[in-house]
This record gives structure tokens, sequence and C-alpha cells, in this order.
């Protein structure tokens, strides 16, 4: 097992200001042939595969907790709250399904979100974006040999805030993986509800996705992120929600990445998520649509 990082750091080369950050003694990503880290990997794989979800406890070294949590408080206050019902898989009720069935049971989904253009390019968690041994450490647990921040000028780094009776409700993510990064927890609410692996390519599975829906907790598992965790998520395959807040404000940083370079939003998806867009999705819905054909 190789990490696949280019211009490796040297062993006495000063840590870049982000990986003092990170607590390298778990996980030293500086090092990617430490044993210690290669057995990260090795677990991270396992963890994925049994249930495609891996949380790295510990990722952020306490002492920086505060200032971290403090970076994304200061910039909550710049979050597009959204509010809508949605089926699990992103879309209005479809009433050519019957009452029951998941297609057409939709459910309010609140939180805000800070995007990418609005996180000044020297904070934390920008830097901890670019890292390149932290991409390399990702992809290793992925098996994916690359992967590649997002081109998306407000997609690639996310600041998602709930406050108290938000909830994230009942949903599958577009993206086939989410890395994120926990900076300030809820006080009461806010846990990662997710069952592993519900559907698969060609097999929706929808009479367990309805037992879900109908409150059936046999498939769910639950997940007590606390700040300073890493997690890798591969929410496209397990249904999952994060649970109304309760009592306090719980922020995540979303880390975007892709197996393949370049990726940018749609138009339509980012203005229903995010209020607006940017010339650079405009250019790349031309780009898509530069064949002439329909759709
Ligand atoms: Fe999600």
């Amino acid at each position: 097992m190789e990490l696949n990082i280019k211009n490796r750091p040297m062993a006495s080369a000063p840590l870049s200001a982000c990986l003092s950050l990170i607590d390298l003694e778990r996980y030293p990503i500086h090092n990617p042939s430490s044993p210690v880290l290669l057995e990260v990997i090795a677990k991270a794989r396992i963890e994925l595969a049994d249930s495609g979800c891996v949380r790295l406890p510990g990722f952020i070294l306490p002492e920086a907790h505060s200032a971290l949590a403090a970076e994304t408080t200061a910039l909550a206050p710049l979050a597009l709250f959204s509010s809508d019902e949605y089926t699990p898989y992103g879309t209005g009720p479809d009433d050519s399904f019957s009452e029951q069935h998941p297609m057409r049971r939709a459910h309010r989904t609140t939180s805000g979100h800070v995007t990418r253009d609005l996180i000044p390019a020297q904070t934390s968690i920008q830097q901890i974006y670019a890292n390149r041994a932290l991409k390399a450490l990702i992809a290793a647990c992925l098996e994916a040999g690359d992967i590649h921040p997002f081109a998306d000028p407000m997609r690639g780094l996310i600041i998602n805030t709930m406050d108290v009776d938000n909830v994230l409700e009942w949903h599958y993510d577009a993206n086939e993986f989410v890395v994120s990064l926990m900076t300030r927890c809820a006080d009461q609410g806010g846990t990662l509800e997710y069952c592993p692996n519900l559907r698969a390519p060609g097999n929706e599975n929808f009479d367990a996705v309805r037992s879900v829906l109908d409150g059936e907790k046999d498939h769910v598992h639950s997940l007590d992120l606390q700040v300073g965790d890493l997690q890798i998520f591969k929410g496209r395959y397990s249904l999952h929600r994060v649970n109304r807040i309760e009592n306090g404000t719980r922020h995540t940083v979303i880390f975007g990445y892709a197996r393949q370079p370049g990726f940018i939003g749609s138009v339509a998806s980012t203005m229903k998520v995010y209020g607006r867009v940017m010339p650079e999705h405009i250019a790349a819905e031309n780009d898509r649509n530069s064949d002439g054909l329909a759709g």
C-alpha cells in the first residue's frame, strides 16, 4: 500500500501551518510510509467496506478545537439557510407512487451553508482542504488511486451550520462520498444516523427505505461525532439523516473531492441549495450543452 503524494516533504522539512493542527502521532500524514498511518488506512478500508463510514477520532488536536470552532462561528452569519421538503432522493413527492412509497414521502430539511467563495483563503479550514497529504490519506482510505478537489468555486468547501430545530431528514447524497470535519457540536441533538449500504446500483431496496421512514431501527446505526473528528462517508448508498438540533449549534466543514478532476455543479442544483450561481457554473453549463442536443 502506497500513498500517492507528489513532492513528499523531506523528514526534516518544517510542517505547514495546517499540519500543526493535526494529531500527527495518531495520523502521521506527513510520513506516508509510517506503519501507524498504514494501519489507519487498512482499518479505514475495512470500515468503509463494511459500513460505508469511517470516523478518524481526534484528527484535529484538542488544543486547536477552539480556534477551528471560532473560525466557523465567525463565518456562520454568512450562511444561506435553505428549508424545503424532499424525498430521500432529493426530489419533491411523486404522486404517481402509492402514499407510503419512499418516492412520495417528503420531509422538511433545514440547514445553512457558507460556501467556499465566502471563506477566506488564509483560514485553517481552507488550508486543510488544500493539503495534499490529507487528500492522499482520503484517496488511500477510499482505494481511489487519486481524488481531486472540486473545481466548483462554491461547493468545494462548505460550512454546514444547523441551529435549534434544524434537521437534515433521511436522504441519499448525490456524491459517492463526502469528507467532513466537525468543528462544533450541538449541546443536544444533531446525531448522525445512517443505514449502511441500504441501496446498491440496480437495487433501490424501497421496502427497507420505507421501513426506516416508518421508524424501524433495525438498519440504523448512529454516530456521535465529536469536535475534531474527521469522517469519510459513502452517502450515496447509505440512507442517512442528522437528527433535529434540540439545543445549541452544530457546525461541520465539508470537503468536496471527486474521482475525476474539474467537477462543477449544475446551475439548477446550485441555485436550489445555495440560492445563487457564479460565472464558473454558467460556463460549465454552456460547455456541457455545446453539442446542441437537448438535456
Ligand atoms: Fe447527506
